[in-house]
C-alpha cells in the first residue's frame, strides 16, 4: 500500500500546482539561464508552484565527485511545501562540484536543504562547506541543526553572485573536523537576474559620507518581506522567482502599526529607477504605518528586529510606495538602523513625486557585535508634516561577503519555543522524525508547520481581503489570515490604542506571548460588548460564556471569551491558551487576536467564526445540512489543525478535547480547532505517555486514557474517532435518552460497522448521496481511531490522508468519471488524476465555482452577523 500512496501523492501535487502555474503574468522577466536542479531524481518534475526542475541523475550533467550517492527522503515532513525538490537528494561523502554552463552577469544560487535521514545517515552527522568562485556560501553547515533553530523542516540559501566565466562551479566538501561529516543538497536554482542590486554605491549609516561600492561583491539574501502584505510565491513574483514573507514574526514591542492596502483604482506606476523586477506590484501596494493617532506615534517607534550574523556588512532596501497622500510633507519620516540615523525626514513623495509610484532606498550598516538588526521608524516632528506617521512597503536584508570572500555564518544555537515543556528537551533533532515508519500524508500542501515567533517559511494562504474604503480611498488591511500576531488587523481610522499593550507589565502572562498578541483594556472589551450584554451570549462553557462582540470602533467582530474571575482553574488555562495560542497558527487553528487582565479579568478575544461550531450544523438546530463533501473537508481541516498540533511544532501538543464543539467554522466553512485550554505539550522521545489528571469530555474519552490516565496524542485521535462518526450519524457522542446500547455513539457505531448495518445509522439526510467507497474509507477511518488501545489507532497524519483519499473518492464519483466497478477505487482515480492537466485543472476551477455557490447560499446569514463579510 506504501507506494501507490507516494504517488498518488505525487499526482495530487502536480494537479494542484498546473493550477496555480498557469497564471500568466505580463511584463514578466524572462531569465537567460534558468536552472533547476533536482538532486537525487530523474527527469522532470514540477513543484507545488508549477515550476519545472530537471533530475541530476543520468542527464547530461557535470557533476565532478570521488563518492556521490542519489538518495530518497525516508520521511515526508507535512510541512514541505512540495515534494520536489526536497524527497530526493544527493549525499557526497567527499568534496563534489558541479559545473553549469552559464552566460555571464549576474545570477541567483538558490539552495535547498531538507535535513531527513537518508539510506541510513543521520541528518544530525552532515556539517558541509559550500562555495563557488572565489566565495563560501557555507561553512560547517548543519542544515538539521538550522532547522531545529527555525523551526522549519526545510532550510533555503538565496545567493546572489555576478559570473564572469560561462562557467559556474558549485563545490560541496563535508567538514574534516567531524569523522562521519557527508555533505548533501536537495535542490540547486542557478537563475539570470537583472541587474537590480548592483547599481549605486550605497551609503554606510554611521558614518559621514562613507559611500561602499558593492560591485564586485556576493550577497546572501537574509530577509525578504512584503511588509503590511501577505505571502508571495516564487511563481507570483513577475518571472524572478523570489518569495516574499510577511512581515508580521519581525515586528517588535507592542506598537506594530496598522495595515493597509491600495484601492483598487489605485494602480502602481513604476518607473524607471524602481521597476516591476526591484519588487511586484502586491509589495508596493500594500503597507504598515503607525496608525491614525498622532500622539500615539509621537510616543513609540514602528519597529522591526532580524537575527542576523556578526561582523558582516548588510545592506538594508526599503520599499516605498506612498498610496494614500499626494503633497510633500504631509508624511515625513526618519529611518534607524541599529539605533542610528540612516535618514532624516523620508518623504515618499518627495523621492517619486508623485502617488502609486514605487521607489526603494539601499543603506548598508555593520552589525560588529550584534546579532540584531534593527529597523526603525518615527516621524520627524521637526519637519511639523501635516500628519505625523511612518509607513514601510517591503524590505530585503542581504548579507554582503567579507574580505575574504565569506559569507557563511555559524550555525545558529536551538533554542525551544515552548515554554515548560513536559519532556526533556536533549535530543529532540529534528531527525527524530526520521526514525519514526513511512507517513505519508495528502495534505502537505495545505500545512504549515512552522512556529509562530520565527515563522518564517510560512505557507500564508493568499487571501486578499479588499473590502470597506475606508477614508481617501484606502481599504483597510484586515489581515484576517494572520491574526495572531493580533493588532494588525485594525482599519484606518478607527480608534485604535495599538500601544496600549506597551504599558502592561502582565502578571500571568510571559512577555513573549505579551508580545505576540494584542493587550486590550477592559474599557474596549466592555464597549465591545455593549457591558457584556447578555443578549450577545454566543455560548457558556466550563471556562466562562463567550460574547460576540467589536473591536477597533466597530469594524471587526470578535468573540470575546471572559472567564469566571473566582476560577483558580481558569487562571492555569487562561495561561496555557494564551501560551499556546500565541506561539502556533495555522489555518485549521483558531487565532487568538489578544487578551485583557485588567481588574483580574481574564478575557481573550478570537477571530470570530461566522458560522459556529460544527454540531450545530449537525443536530438540534435548524441549520441548513451539510452536503457529504462539506462534511468531508471540515473533518479534513480539522484533521489537519490536530496533526499540526501533533507534529507541527518542536513538543507534540495534545489537545485533549476534541469534540464537534471545539472545531468551529469561519464564513466559508473552513474548519479551525479551538479551545487549547486543557492543551498539554506531549511526550518527548523517552516518554510514551503523559500521566495527567483526566479532562475532557464524556462520550470522547479515549478509554485507555480514561483507565490508566494516560495521555498520548492517540487520545485525540480516539475523540477524532467519535467526531468523525458524529458528522456522519448527525446525532451526539452520548444521547442518555435512547436505548442503553445505543447511548455512546462509539459503542453503537462500531456495533453496527461490526453488523455490516452502519447504513442503518447514517444521516438519512446523506442517504443515497455518498459514494459506497467513500463510506467505507470514511467508516474504516474512524473504525481504527476508536480502537481500544493506541498502539493500532493511525496517527492523525494517516487519518488526514484516509480522509482525503475518501474526499477523492467522493468527488471522483460525483464528478461521474470514476470507473464505480473498480472495487480497490485506488485505481480509478490515479487514471483520472493522471489523465492530464487539463482535466486536474478542470477539476481545481470546479471546485471553486462550488465554494462560491456555498457562499450564496449562506451569504444573507453571514452578512447578518459580519457585516464587514467580504
Ligand atoms: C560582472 O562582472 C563583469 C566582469 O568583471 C563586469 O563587467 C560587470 O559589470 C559585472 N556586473 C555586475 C552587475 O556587477
Ligand atoms: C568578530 O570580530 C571580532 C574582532 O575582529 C572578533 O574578536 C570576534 O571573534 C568576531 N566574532 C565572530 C562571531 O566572528
Ligand atoms: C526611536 O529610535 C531611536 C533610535 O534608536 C531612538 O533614539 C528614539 O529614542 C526612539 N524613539 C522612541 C519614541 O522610542
Amino acid at each position: 500500500m506504501a507506494m501507490p500512496r507516494i504517488f498518488l501523492v505525487l499526482i495530487l501535487y502536480s494537479v494542484a500546482l498546473r493550477f496555480k502555474g498557469l497564471v500568466a503574468q505580463k511584463d514578466a522577466y524572462v531569465p537567460v539561464d534558468s536552472i533547476l536542479l533536482n538532486c537525487g531524481s530523474s527527469g522532470d518534475e514540477t513543484d507545488s508552484d508549477g515550476r519545472k526542475w530537471k533530475g541530476d541523475v543520468g542527464g547530461k550533467i557535470d557533476l565532478t565527485s570521488q563518492s556521490d550517492v542519489p538518495v530518497k527522503a525516508q520521511y515526508q515532513d507535512p510541512s514541505l511545501p512540495s515534494t520536489v525538490p526536497y524527497m530526493s537528494a544527493r549525499i557526497f561523502s567527499s568534496e563534489s562540484t558541479y559545473t553549469f554552463q552559464v552566460t555571464p552577469g549576474p545570477h541567483w544560487i538558490r539552495l535547498h536543504f531538507y535535513p531527513a535521514s537518508y539510506s541510513s545517515l543521520a541528518a544530525s552527522d552532515s556539517f558541509f562547506s559550500v562555495t563557488t568562485g572565489g566565495f563560501t556560501l557555507l561553512h560547517n553547515f548543519s542544515a538539521a541543526i538550522t532547522a531545529q533553530a527555525l523551526t522549519q523542516s526545510y532550510i533555503i540559501k538565496e545567493y546572489s553572485v555576478n559570473c564572469t566565466t560561462n562557467s559556474l562551479n558549485i563545490t560541496f566538501s563535508p567538514s574534516a573536523d567531524h569523522p562521519s561529516a557527508y555533505a548533501f543538497v536537495n535542490g540547486i536554482e542557478i537563475i539570470s537576474m537583472p541587474d537590480i542590486y548592483y547599481s549605486d554605491d550605497v551609503r554606510l549609516v554611521g558614518f559621514e559620507d562613507q559611500l561602499i561600492d558593492i560591485s564586485g561583491n556576493s550577497f546572501q539574501m537574509m530577509y525578504r518581506l512584503n511588509v503590511g502584505g501577505q505571502f508571495i510565491s516564487a511563481a507570483e513574483d513577475s518571472g524572478l522567482s523570489r518569495t516574499w514573507y510577511d512581515d508580521t514574526p519581525y515586528l517588535y514591542g507592542a506598537g506594530i502599526g496598522i495595515t493597509t492596502a491600495a484601492s483598487k483604482k489605485l494602480s502602481i506606476q513604476y518607473s524607471t529607477d524602481t521597476t516591476i523586477y526591484t519588487a511586484p506590484v502586491d509589495v508596493y501596494s500594500t503597507a504598515r504605518s503607525m496608525g491614525p493617532d498622532p500622539k500615539i506615534n509621537q510616543n513609540y517607534n514602528l519597529t522591526w528586529n532580524f537575527q542576523v550574523d556578526k561582523n558582516f556588512t548588510y545592506i538594508v532596501r526599503l520599499h516605498f510606495c506612498e498610496l494614500q497622500y499626494n503633497e510633500v510633507n504631509q508624511r515625513v519620516f526618519d529611518i534607524y538602523l541599529n539605533n542610528q540615523t540612516a535618514q532624516e525626514s523620508a518623504d515618499i513623495i518627495g523621492w517619486a513625486s508623485s502617488k502609486a509610484v514605487p521607489v526603494h532606498k539601499d543603506y548598508a550598516v555593520m552589525a560588529s557585535d550584534a546579532d540584531t538588526l534593527w529597523v526603525a521608524l518615527h516621524p520627524s516632528v521637526g519637519m511639523k508634516p501635516e500628519y505625523l506617521d511612518a509607513v514601510l512597503n517591503g524590505i530585503e536584508i542581504f548579507k554582503i561577503n567579507d574580505a575574504t570572500g565569506n559569507l557563511a555564518g555559524p550555525n545558529p544555537i536551538p533554542s525551544p519555543l515552548l515554554p515548560d515543556p513536559v519532556a526533556d528537551d536533549s535530543d529532540s533533532s529534528p531527525s527524530g522524525n526520521s526514525g519514526k515508519k513511512l507517513h505519508v500524508i495528502g495534505g502537505a500542501a495545505g500545512s504549515a508547520a512552522v512556529l509562530g515567533a520565527l515563522a518564517f517559511c510560512v505557507a500564508v494562504y493568499y487571501r486578499k481581503k479588499r473590502e470597506g474604503l475606508g477614508p481617501d480611498g484606502m481599504t483597510s488591511g484586515a489581515s484576517a489570515w494572520l491574526p495572531l500576531y493580533g493588532g494588525n488587523s485594525h482599519t484606518m481610522g478607527s480608534k485604535v490604542s495599538t500601544i496600549s499593550g506597551r504599558s502592561c507589565t502582565s502578571s500571568h502572562v510571559s512577555s513573549m506571548a505579551a508580545n505576540l498578541c494584542r493587550h486590550f483594556t477592559f474599557q474596549e472589551i466592555k464597549q465591545g460588548t455593549k457591558n457584556f450584554n447578555e443578549s450577545l451570549v454566543l455560548g457558556v462553557g466550563g471556562f466562562g460564556k463567550v460574547y460576540v462582540g467589536e473591536i477597533d470602533g466597530g469594524t471587526q467582530k470578535v468573540a470575546i471569551k471572559r472567564a469566571n474571575p473566582s476560577s483558580e482553574q481558569g487562571v492555569h488555562e487562561f495561561q496555557t491558551e494564551i501560551e499556546m495560542l500565541s506561539k502556533l497558527r495555522h489555518r485549521h487553528l483558531v487565532s487568538l487576536i489578544g487578551y485583557c487582565e485588567d481588574d483580574n479579568e481574564m478575557i481573550l478575544v478570537y477571530d470570530y467564526m461566522a458560522q459556529g461550531t460544527l454540531r450545530e450544523h449537525l443536530y438540534k438546530s435548524n441549520k441548513p445540512p451539510l452536503s457529504w463533501k462539506q462534511r468531508l473537508e471540515i473533518c479534513i481541516g480539522a484533521a489537519r489543525g490536530l496533526h499540526y498540533l501533533h507534529t507541527g511544532a518542536k513538543y507534540t501538543i495534545i489537545h485533549r478535547d476534541v469534540k464537534t464543539t471545539n472545531i468551529l467554522l469561519d464564513d466559508k466553512f473552513v474548519a479551525k480547532v479551538s479551545d487549547f485550554g486543557l492543551s498539554k505539550t506531549g511526550p518527548g522521545l523517552d516518554h510514551t505517555h503523559v500521566s495527567t489528571v483526566v479532562k475532557g469530555s464524556f462520550g470522547y474519552l479515549d478509554p485507555e486514557y480514561f483507565r490508566r490516565q494516560q495521555l498520548t496524542d492517540k487520545s485525540d485521535v480516539y475523540s477524532f474517532g467519535v467526531v468523525l462518526f458524529e458528522v456522519l450519524c448527525a446525532r451526539p457522542a452520548l444521547n442518555p435518552s435512547l436505548p442503553k446500547e445505543q447511548v455512546s455513539l462509539a459503542d453503537w457505531a462500531l456495533h453496527c460497522m461490526k453488523k455490516g448495518v452502519l447504513e442503518d445509522i447514517i444521516d438519512p439526510q446523506l442517504k443515497g448521496k455518498i459514494n459506497p467507497e467513500c463510506l467505507k474509507k470514511f467508516a474504516e477511518t474512524a473504525q481504527k481511531c476508536l480502537s481500544d488501545h493506541g498502539m493500532d489507532r493511525p496517527a492523525m497524519g494517516d487519518v488526514l490522508w484516509n480522509l482525503e483519499f475518501a474526499l477523492q473518492l467522493q468527488e471522483s464519483s460525483e464528478d461521474g468519471k470514476a470507473s464505480t466497478t473498480d472495487k480497490s477505487g485506488a485505481p480509478g482515480l490515479f487514471n483520472e488524476l493522471n489523465n492530464h492537466s487539463s482535466d486536474g485543472v478542470v477539476g481545481v476551477e470546479a471546485m471553486m465555482n462550488e465554494d462560491a455557490s456555498t457562499l450564496t447560499s449562506t451569504e444573507v446569514f453571514s452578512q447578518l452577523i459580519s457585516p464587514k463579510g467580504r
